[in-house]
C-alpha cells in the first residue's frame, strides 16, 4: 500500500523515502556497484524521495545517485532533495556556511555533481551563526526563482530561526532527527510549528541510527577497523549507556513481534503516523532493508497500538546526546 504526503497542489511524494548518507560516508565500508544496485532498487519499488547532501563523502553522494539519475528516464522518478552548508575549511576541518555567496556556490556544484540535474529541494544542512538566516533564505529563494530547485528547507534549526526564515520566502522542508528514540522535536516547538507553516518534516534517522532494528548487539559492532563509522564515537552507543538504552530495542522487538512485523518497519510505522507532514528518510546501503523499510506503510497501527508503542518509548528514552559534544553545538534544537 503506496501512501504519499502532499507536498502542494500538483506533488505528492511516497513514504518512507530513502537517505543516502550510509553509501559515501560515516557509517563505515560502502561500495559504489551495491549502493547503485540499491538506489536502482529504491527507484523500481516506488521509493523515490532521496536524501543526499554535499558533505556526504565532499560530493560523492551526489555523484553517485546522479549516475543512476542520468540512466534512462529514472530523473522523472525521484524526488532528490540535497543539502549545502557544510564545507570544509583550509584546515581540512568541517566548517558552516550559509552566506549568499555559498548558496550560489553550492547549488551549482550540486548541479556539476548529478551531471547537469537539478535537485528537487535544496535544503541548508546547518544554520550558520555567522549569517543571518534572512539573508540564506533570501539566496535560496533566489535559487528556487531561477529555476535550479522547485523546494527549499532548513535542517536541524530551532522553531524561533524557521518562523524567521517563512518570513522571507515560503520554506517547504525541515529535516531534523526524529525517531522513538528522539523525541526533542516534539518538545522543542519545531514541529508544532511546521505544521502551523504548513512544513514538511523529513525524518532523519528514524531507526535511532539502525540502533531500533535490533541489529546491533553491543558497542563492538561500530568498531571498525579504519575508524570510519562515526557511531563508535556516539555517547548514545557507549559502553556505559548500552545496557540501559538496549531496553527499548528489547521492547520494539516484543511489540513487532506480536504486530507480525520488523521491528524497523515498527518504528517507521509509528512515526509516520505521527503527522501527514512527516516524511521518514531511513537510510541503508542494501536492498533488503530498503524493501523492508518501505514495506512499513503495510503496517497499520491502531490507536491501541499507538498508544502501547508511545509508552514503551516514553519509558525508555535514552541516556547520552545524540552527537558527540563537539558536534551538539552546531545543532539548534
Ligand atoms: N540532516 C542531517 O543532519 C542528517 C543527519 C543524519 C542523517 N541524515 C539523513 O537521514 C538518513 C537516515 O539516517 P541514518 O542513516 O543516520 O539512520 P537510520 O536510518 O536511523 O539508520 C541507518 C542504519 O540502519 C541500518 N538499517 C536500515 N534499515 C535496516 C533494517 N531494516 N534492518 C537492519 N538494519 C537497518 C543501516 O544499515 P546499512 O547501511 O548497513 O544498510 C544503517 O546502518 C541518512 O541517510 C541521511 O540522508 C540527515
Amino acid at each position: 500500500m503506496t501512501k504519499t504526503v502532499q507536498l502542494d497542489a500538483s506533488t505528492a511524494v511516497p513514504v518512507p523515502g530513502f537517505g543516502a548518507m550510509g553509501m559515501s560516508a560515516f557509517y563505515g565500508e560502502h561500495d559504489d556497484d551495491t549502493s547503485k544496485q540499491t538506489l536502482r532498487k529504491a527507484i523500481e519499488i516506488g521509493c523515490t524521495v532521496i536524501d543526499s547532501a554535499f558533505v556526504y563523502g565532499m560530493g560523492h553522494n551526489e555523484r553517485l545517485i546522479g549516475d543512476v539519475l542520468r540512466e534512462g528516464d529514472n530523473r522523472k522518478k525521484v524526488f532528490l532533495i540535497s543539502k549545502f552548508g557544510i564545507e570544509i575549511n583550509d584546515k581540512g576541518e568541517l566548517e558552516t556556511d550559509g552566506s549568499p555567496e555559498n548558496v550560489i556556490r553550492s547549488i551549482d556544484r550540486c548541479i556539476e555533481n548529478l551531471g547537469g540535474l537539478y535537485p528537487d529541494a535544496y535544503l541548508q544542512h546547518r544554520v550558520d551563526k555567522k549569517t543571518p538566516i534572512e539573508e540564506t533564505v533570501r539566496a535560496l529563494d533566489a535559487v528556487r526563482k531561477e529555476g535550479k530547485t522547485k523546494y527549499i528547507g532548513l535542517s536541524e534549526c530551532s522553531a524561533d530561526t524557521l518562523r524567521r526564515a517563512a518570513k522571507v520566502a515560503k520554506i517547504d522542508f525541515v529535516e531534523v532527527e526524529y525517531s522513538p528514540w528522539e523525541l526533542t522535536m516534539e518538545k522543542n516547538g519545531i514541529i508544532d510549528a511546521c505544521k502551523e507553516l504548513g512544513v514538511k518534516i523529513l525524518a532523519y534517522s528514524p531507526l535511532g541510527r539502525g540502533f531500533l532494528t535490533g541489529r546491533y548487539k553491543s558497542p563492538e559492532d561500530f568498531a571498525t577497523a579504519d575508524g570510519s563509522d562515526f557511531r563508535a564515537n556516539l555517547p548514545r552507543f557507549a559502553k556505559e549507556n548500552w545496557e540501559r538504552n538496549y531496553r527499548i530495542v528489547q521492547e520494539f522487538e516484543r511489540v513487532a513481534a506480536k504486530k507480525g512485523c520488523t521491528p524497523a518497519q515498527l518504528a517507521l510505522s509509528w512515526l509516520i503516523h505521527q503527522g501527514d507532514n512527516i516524511i521518514p528518510i531511513p537510510g541503508t546501503k542494501s536492498s533488503k532493508y530498503l524493501v523492508e523499510n518501505f514495506a512499513a506503510t503495510s503496517v497499520d497501527l491502531s490507536p491501541d497500538e499507538l498508544a502501547e508503542v508511545r509508552k514503551v518509548i516514553e519509558d525508555n528514552q535514552p541516556v547520552g546526546t545524540r552527537y558527540a559534544e563537539s558536534q551538539m553545538a552546531s545543532l539548534e534544537g
